[in-house]
């Protein structure tokens, strides 16, 4: 008797666990699974958030291109430029600060107050229709289904209510699928030689690489919010030989008012790098060629125009810059390397696929 209700109890929880992992399989995989996930992912590629239909936030995080535009800055919802190129928002979960100079954004929800109701320069604009923006979203019947699971005792949509949503649609937009990362996790042949060696030399004390861009994604801000760890003027400018950047675009400074804040911006994770060209905070460097130049040189040399200066002078930049020479297959297995963090699995995840809702709709 006692043996067959060990038997039970044994069977009862090899059943429970099973559900609980394949619980768990679903839940991670799919969007479907979790109603504030799925709202989320549908305002994400939704243009009736922006003021005059025309822009969403996948209209500057494009799933093909890890979520970036290919844009050297940004266009708003009313044809404005931003300052800034649009960093990519795969693994944005595992970063502690977000954009490239706002030290006290530490929140996704936070974080989409600037696009979502911004004004300098309007971005999506939805303060300018926020009440029939939400009239929209009660009236329209797939909404309507999700948003009675995400919220079942509300009747309303609010700005924090759609914060939240994308917000947890972000939080699932995970890429660390690599060949490097498969690499890591122990399979020797996912990286070619080539990218071996230019990893020996991303991690070498020579090059320094990975003192800015540590950690699993390569940048420090996935593991810390200080500021003189996160943030770097890495010599691009040097306006006038006065160690400036140029005076609209200047990084963090504008929150310091400290004189050596000029120049510094967070550095960017090196994550799908191959695909989100150009580079840099205003993406004034259009290869990753180009971008081993400058650390080879210490700095960027502009020989004329408004902006002209050696970024190698520029009293700002990190003392680790002082930049080194590399033969060119050295260079070649370097590139190999930052070739080796694009992971293009994702593209088949069901967050990645643009709504077909919105295709049969006018
Ligand atoms: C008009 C283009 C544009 C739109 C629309 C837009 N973004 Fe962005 N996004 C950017 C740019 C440019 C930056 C960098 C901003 C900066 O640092 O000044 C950025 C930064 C971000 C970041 C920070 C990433 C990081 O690691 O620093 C996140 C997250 C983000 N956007 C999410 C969103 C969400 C969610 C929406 C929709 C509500 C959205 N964006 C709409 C252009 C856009
Ligand atoms: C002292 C810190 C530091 C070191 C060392 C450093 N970086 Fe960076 N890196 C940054 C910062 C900060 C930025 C962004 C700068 C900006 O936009 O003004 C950046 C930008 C980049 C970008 C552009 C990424 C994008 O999405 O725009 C690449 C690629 C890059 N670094 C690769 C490297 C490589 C390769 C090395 C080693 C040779 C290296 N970095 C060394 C801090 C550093």
């Amino acid at each position: 008797m006692l043996k067959k209700l060990m038997l039970i109890l044994l069977l009862l929880g090899f059943v429970l666990l099973a559900a609980l992992f394949l619980f768990r399989k679903e839940k991670n995989s799919s969007i479907f699974s979790d109603p504030k996930i799925t709202l989320g992912y549908y305002l994400f590629f939704d243009k009736n958030l922006s003021v005059n239909h025309s822009r969403s936030c996948a209209s500057c995080h494009d799933p093909k291109l890890a979520f970036t535009d290919g844009y050297r800055s940004s266009v708003s919802t009313l044809g404005e430029n931003l300052l800034h190129n649009a960093p990519s928002i795969l693994n944005a979960s595992s970063m502690l600060v977000y954009d490239w100079a706002h030290p006290n954004v530490t929140t996704l929800e936070h974080q989409m107050l600037r696009p979502l109701v911004g004004t300098t320069p309007v971005e999506l604009g939805l303060h300018l229709h926020e009440t029939s923006c939400y009239e929209y979203l009660e009236h329209d019947s797939m909404y309507q289904v999700w948003f009675k699971a995400a919220y079942p005792k509300e009747t309303h949509w609010n700005r924090k209510r759609l914060q939240e949503s994308i917000a947890a649609f972000e939080k699932n937009l995970r890429s660390t699928n690599s060949p490097y990362d498969a690499y890591i996790a122990g399979n020797q042949h996912a990286l070619s030689d080539a990218a071996k060696r230019g990893m020996q030399l991303f991690f070498s004390t020579t090059l320094k690489c990975s003192s800015c861009h540590g950690g699993r994604m390569f940048s420090n801000a996935s593991f810390t919010r200080n500021p003189d760890s996160v943030y770097f003027n890495i010599g691009l400018y040097n306006v006038q030989q006065r160690s400036l950047y140029p005076a609209y675009d200047n990084g963090i400074i504008q929150y310091s008012k400290r004189k050596e804040d000029d120049g510094k911006f967070k550095v960017p994770s090196l994550r799908n790098v191959a695909l989100t060209a150009p580079y840099m905070h205003d993406g004034s460097i259009q290869t990753l060629e180009e971008v081993l130049e400058l650390y080879a040189r210490g700095g960027r040399l502009i020989a004329s125009g408004p902006q002209a200066g050696d970024g190698r002078l520029n009293q700002n930049k990190h003392p680790f810059l002082t930049g080194f020479t590399l033969s060119e297959s050295e260079k070649q297995n370097l590139l190999a390397f930052l070739n080796s963090l694009s992971d293009t699995t994702y593209l088949q995840q069901p967050w990645a696929q643009f709504p077909k809702y919105f295709l049969n709709r006018k």
